[in-house]
């Protein structure tokens, strides 16, 4: 499923940069070579950030 439609940027994707460490939007972002657009993904980059955070412990 794409979670940013401006970068194109699945949850899958998302969970890959959590799990090497980017647990900021922003950091997720970049690790995706992406740059925030129309910022209306950043919620929901947020709630997977805390998936992934909180499935991994
Ligand atoms: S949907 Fe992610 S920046 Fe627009």
């Amino acid at each position: 499923m794409i979670i940013c439609v401006c970068n194109s940027i699945s949850d899958k994707a998302i969970t890959t940069a959590v799990t090497s460490g980017a647990n900021t939007p922003s950091l997720v972002y970049k690790s995706c070579g992406a740059k925030p657009q129309c910022g209306s993904c950043t919620e929901y980059i947020k709630q997977e950030i805390n998936q992934v955070l909180t499935t991994e412990k």
